[in-house]
């Protein structure tokens, strides 16, 4: 990088260094005489140190808008000279203070006593010192708003709402941006950005094709919140089409859409990828748990304060139970430092218990630490469950946040099964490659220990730890989601009360969860009527609200400008999946019966389902030639004729299931036949039972 920081400035460079880009930051629309005079310099002394400051790329120099003709040109501090400026503001604040420490000591003999900046050991420093964020001043936020209202804008997905904010907050650092093609290459490969420093993560900015096609590089877009609001400016640099195969394999490890990391590259991310320094306006807005969000430098403050010199972070996208809470102790205690509870809220695994419910969960368990001694904060981060290189990730993210010791437990991060039932990443994979950069990195390790329950002692203690013997127990993840699932007993040594309570008000026994039933099939193949008699079953039981989103009935009330290419049926489907999404949410049942030709529509919907109860795939299977034979609408006939174009199973594909929750051969049984099938179903899956 080519910074003013190359060549050793004079510190009369440097003062007029700081003391432009202060002015820039404060009063960024000022004219050059109004900024030459505020700084006591000439004109052309301003405009060559301008000039200087540009090539550097600490100031960007553009056309002035607007009818002010008198100037041609506009100055605006980028995200480096805002990280510049911070920098020749430590600086210059560390020389005044020497000065006033000797005067001290001339005028009476001692030191000041406190704590000069030039004296702190590095690591002091690091934990300490403020880290650059990428927001530009509340003035210069209002102004840049304004003018952002004219330029392309792009609305941000949820995941690049996170990503966006941990750019701006530093969380990210050293990321000034969106990554440029030069720098993704870099990460992709080995973990590094163009100027070598370690990055393991690919942080892109996905877009639609069209939008890129929209867009050259060399302009400003605006980036918006879900709602319109503009939190950032990106000066687009580089525009590319990433290999996504290859981001597959070196990131995450396999070109598996089992992982659910390559399935959002392939399945949600945009084809093209947009990179660029970011000039950040404002924060993402957050309504829920204000008070426990904390950027980096609000947490390095915090430390500051209270004096905590080391801290170690335990990551979590789970409910805080025993073993964590025994585990967390001990490696406090281990590392002699101050505990930082650091949950994730931003983005879990898919299927994850909602981070409202682990909130509450932490809450009650935060009652059981030592106040003076632990802390909690939350983490809006998109996590990948990138194992390993996710390991090193968090790390780099948690050292930003003033931590000096980072937990790193068994198959950190871990993304499940891949598509061959084997694990992804070997159980200590992730600890591995921490060692490799932890010096590099300056956080250190806490190894995890796997904490088992002592029956005998009635305590915790790590399993490796154990004589033989002794009765251990232990409830695993799974085991705890079953027993919740059939509403079973969660006993004491495992989890506090309020814990298991929060998390049976949020997860009823599945007989009382909502759900959705799912019946895809060609026309005529029997989906509605399965469907009706289904519906009337569930009815007469009681208990749960029903809703039946039959294809004509959509067809007639949520999708009746759509016909039947690729693109307006997978929109038809997703606004099925939708509403039913929100039904099974709320606790009631949904049934569809569309045709839904296309799996990977069908695994899209399962997926935004799945968030909130199950989703039972009902294929009916009557084959093409039977539909045809009872063509009980005509439309076969049309279809036959050429009347109807792109009919399914016709002149149109259908992608039978491979693996739905049930397929029903309607060829030689009756309706009721079929829907006591999928009642039956439903009952081995726990889905309705006695009461419910
Ligand atoms: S899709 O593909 O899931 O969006 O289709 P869907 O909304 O379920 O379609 C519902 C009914 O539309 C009638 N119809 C067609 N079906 C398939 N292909 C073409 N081209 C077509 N044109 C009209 C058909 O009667 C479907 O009804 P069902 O209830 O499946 O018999």
């Amino acid at each position: 990088m080519n910074t003013a920081r190359e060549k050793p400035a004079s510190p009369e460079e440097e003062d007029l260094l700081f003391r432009m880009l202060r002015q820039l930051d404060i009063a960024p629309d000022a004219s050059q005489r109004t900024t030459a005079t505020a700084l006591d310099v000439s004109l052309g002394r301003l405009n060559a140190q301008l000039r200087a400051a540009a090539e550097a790329g600490l100031v960007r120099i553009s056309d002035r808008a607007g009818p002010d003709k008198r100037q041609r040109f506009a100055y605006s501090i980028t995200p480096r000279g805002a990280a510049e400026l911070q920098r020749l503001r430590d600086t210059f604040l560390s020389r005044k203070f020497a000065e006033y420490d000797a005067l001290h000591a001339e005028l009476t003999g001692t030191s000041t006593g406190l704590n000069p900046f030039q004296h702190r050991t590095k690591p002091m420093q690091n934990q300490h010192a403020p880290i650059p964020e990428l927001y530009v001043s509340h003035e210069s936020a209002q102004k840049l708003k304004v003018e952002a209202a004219d330029l392309p804008s792009w609305d941000l997905t949820p995941r690049q709402i996170c990503d966006l904010e941990l750019l701006m907050n530093g969380g990210f650092n050293p990321l000034k941006g969106f990554l440029t093609e030069e720098d993704y290459n870099g990460v992709v490969e080995n973990m590094r950005l163009a100027d070598g420093s370690l990055w393991p993560m690919p942080i892109t900015l996905d877009v639609s094709e069209d939008f890129a096609a929209s867009i050259e590089p060399g302009q400003d877009i605006a980036l918006r919140d879900q709602e319109g609001v503009i939190l950032a400016i990106l000066s687009v640099s580089d525009r590319f089409t990433p290999d996504k195969a290859r981001e597959a394999e070196k990131v995450f490890g396999a070109n598996d859409d089992a992982h659910p990391a390559v399935n959002y590259l392939h399945n949600h991310a945009g084809p093209v990828y947009l990179g660029g320094p970011i000039t950040g306006i404002q924060q993402p807005i957050h309504y829920d748990f204000r008070a426990r969000r904390d950027t980096p430098n609000e947490l390095r403050a915090y430390f500051r304060k209270l004096g905590w010199r080391k801290v170690v972070a335990f990551q979590t996208r789970n409910p805080l139970h025993r073993a964590h809470q025994e585990l967390t102790f001990r490696a406090a205690k281990e590392s002699q430092a101050n505990l930082l509870i650091h949950p994730i809220v931003g983005m879990t695994k898919p299927g994850d218990i909602d981070h409202f419910t682990r909130v509450r969960c932490y809450e009650a368990v935060l009652d059981q630490y030592p106040a003076a001694t632990t802390t909690m904060s939350l983490l809006n981060l998109a996590m990948r469950m990138a194992g390993p290189r996710e390991a090193v990730w968090h790390g780099l993210i948690r050292k930003n946040h003033g931590v000096t010791h980072f937990i790193v437990g068994r198959d950190h991060a871990g993304p499940g099964k891949n598509s061959a039932g084997e694990d992804f990443y070997g159980p200590y994979d992730a600890q591995e490659l921490f060692k490799q950069y932890e010096e590099e990195m300056g956080i250190e390790m806490v190894p995890f220990k796997h904490m088992v329950y002592v029956q005998d002692r009635a305590q915790y203690e790590p399993a490796d730890e154990i004589e033989e013997g002794v009765t251990v127990l232990n409830i695993s993840g799974t085991e705890l989601r079953r027993r919740l699932a059939e509403g079973l007993e969660i006993p004491e040594w495992f989890s506090f009360p309020d814990v298991v309570k929060e998390l049976r008000r949020t997860k009823p026994p599945r007989a009382k969860q909502g759900f959705t039933v799912f019946f895809t099939g060609f026309s005529g193949s029997g989906k509605s009527t399965i469907a009706n008699a289904l519906m009337v079953k569930l009815m007469e039981m009681g208990g749960r609200p029903t809703t039946l989103l039959d294809g004509d009935i959509v067809r007639k009330n949520l999708s009746s400008e759509l016909g039947f290419s690729k693109e307006h049926r997978d929109l038809n489907i997703r606004r099925i999946g939708y509403v039913a999404s929100e039904i099974t949410k709320n606790g009631g049942i949904a049934i569809c019966a569309p045709i839904a030709p296309y799996a990977t529509t069908r695994r899209a919907v399962r997926e935004e389902i799945e968030q909130y109860g199950a989703f039972v795939e009902v294929h009916v299977a009557t084959s093409i030639e039977e539909c045809e034979k009872r063509d009980r609408k005509g439309l076969y006939k049309l279809a036959r004729e050429g009347k109807i174009k792109e009919f399914t199973g016709i002149s149109d594909p259908y992608d039978a299931p491979e693996n739905p929750e049930l397929r029903l051969d309607t060829e030689a049984v009756d309706v009721d036949y079929c829907a006591q099938q999928v009642l039956l179903k439903l009952e081995s899956m726990g889905l309705i039972g006695a009461g419910s």
